[in-house]
């Protein structure tokens, strides 16, 4: 088994994206997942996982073996669409079972454009919490995916202070060539032009950060966000390198531990691998296939949005772009928008790509499209009507965020502590 991105500091900088030949197998979830790897694939158990930060170093077995975690997040901008729903938060839904899970809203990240609307953001961080409780992700009830009662710890990004100040020491050990090498940020930077903020150069550590702070194992995202796990990967094997080991273990005498109570040496922060999925990886606009569905498109056609309702989703799918070839199907790359639809379809219906090929190969987009649309509004529905109560109940939310804050601070304040040991700064004096 070959792992397919080196973490050491030697590591290539180049992203193997476009690199096909590149095999990826690792242990459970590949980093890389393989065009033919699912989550649909059977799941292996993952229920224990080797030490980092909140166990031993290379120095002493962990005692006590943890279940392995799972973390990821969306920002608050604008509404939460069938891209981000598809591409992140469904699976994030499945992974619960398996996974010790924390979801957090990253409102830090929602302000990195620059100048945002303060009123907007609160709003929106609330919006998007309820929204991931409704998918399937309140830690109180059954979901409406009729899965167990979910195990997730759900929580706001900037109510975990950790965030920020991992930000901080891992933005001194992370070479500013990295980012300027970001796609995302070229192309966001492209488009601020002078009032690019320095936020936006480093979005990407503080995603690192996030990731790295919880010890994932792994990272649910859309094909978007490769290259930044790519570059989480780099940054966690780099300060590895230049803190971990026998530096770290030499900050102390024989057999210290760090103030997470682990043992000083050996990792500090856990290599992460990313899963993402095969179909919704990348789900496309509506209004041009070959565009990525995106909440920044000024063009409200162009996307399906969680919380639209069934006449919104209705004229959208009405007015999507199409083509004018017979049939319909998956993988023609002169139709973008038929694998895109199709996906969709499938990705609603929850049939395999043969099925829906098997009852939708002959149809025509007259009759395609409104079985699209019963497709979506069947899907949406529940989860919509799940939102409406969360957010009618008072005070439900706020007390889930507060739990999910609380264990989440409890974890990230252990490795930030312990990242701060190994860097060498001085313990606080209480
Ligand atoms: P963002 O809206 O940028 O915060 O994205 C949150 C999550 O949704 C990330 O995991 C993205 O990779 C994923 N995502 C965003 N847009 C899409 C899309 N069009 N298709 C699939 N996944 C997406
Ligand atoms: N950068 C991600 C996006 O826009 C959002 C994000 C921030 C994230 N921190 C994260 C995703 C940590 C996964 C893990 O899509």
């Amino acid at each position: 088994m070959r792992r397919v991105v080196d973490a050491s500091p030697t590591a290539r900088r180049t992203p193997s994206r476009a690199d096909p030949t590149v095999p990826c197998s690792p242990p459970f979830y590949p980093h890389y997942i393989s065009p033919k790897q699912t989550l649909t694939a059977p799941i292996p158990s993952t229920k224990q996982a080797p030490a980092t930060t909140e166990q031993a170093g290379t120095e002493a077995k962990p005692k006590t073996e943890r279940r392995k975690r799972v973390l990821s997040g969306v920002q608050p901008t604008g509404s939460i669409h069938l891209g981000n729903y598809f591409g992140a938060i469904k699976n994030w839904v499945k992974m619960q079972e398996e996974f010790d899970a924390f979801y957090c809203v990253v409102d830090l990240h929602a302000i990195t454009a620059g100048g945002h609307d303060p009123k907007e953001l609160v709003k929106s961080t609330r919006s998007s919490a309820a929204i991931y409780l409704a998918a399937g992700l309140d830690p109180a009830r059954s979901n409406v995916l009729g899965l167990d009662p979910a195990r997730s710890n759900v929580f706001v990004q900037s109510h975990v202070s950790a965030h920020s100040e991992l930000c901080w020491l891992l933005n001194c050990a992370t070479p500013i060539g990295w980012l300027e090498k970001m796609i995302q940020f070229k192309e966001k930077a492209r488009k601020a032009g002078e009032d690019v903020s320095v936020g936006l150069l480093d979005y990407p550590v503080l995603m690192a950060s996030d990731i790295l702070l919880y010890n994932a194992d792994i990272v649910p995202v859309g094909e978007d966000q490769r290259q930044h796990l790519e570059l989480t990967r780099d940054i966690a094997g780099r300060v590895n390198n230049l803190y971990g080991g026998g530096k770290w273990k030499k900050m102390g005498p024989k057999g210290s531990r760090a103030p997470s109570g682990r043992f000083r040496g050996g990792e500090i922060l856990r290599v992460p691998d990313a899963y993402i999925p095969e179909a919704g990886a990348r789900v496309m606009s509506l209004t041009d296939g070959s565009a990525k569905m995106s909440k920044s498109n000024p063009a409200e056609g162009s996307r399906i949005n969680v919380l639209d309702s069934p006449d919104e989703i209705a004229k959208k799918i009405k007015r999507c772009k199409t083509d004018a070839f017979e049939g319909l199907e998956f993988g023609n790359p002169e139709r973008p928008e038929a694998t895109n639809l199709l996906t969709m379809y499938q990705l609603c219906t929850g049939m395999t790509k043969e099925e829906v090929l098997g009852e939708c190969g002959s149809m025509r987009w007259g009759d395609f499209k409104p079985a699209l649309t019963d497709a979506v509004i069947e899907h949406l529905t529940p989860i919509q009507a799940r939102y409406a109560e969360i957010v009618e109940e008072e005070g439900y939310l706020d007390g889930v965020l507060k739990k999910g804050a609380d264990a989440a601070n409890e974890v990230a304040e252990k490795t930030v502590a312990d990242v701060r040991d190994a860097m060498g700064f001085m313990e606080r004096i209480h």
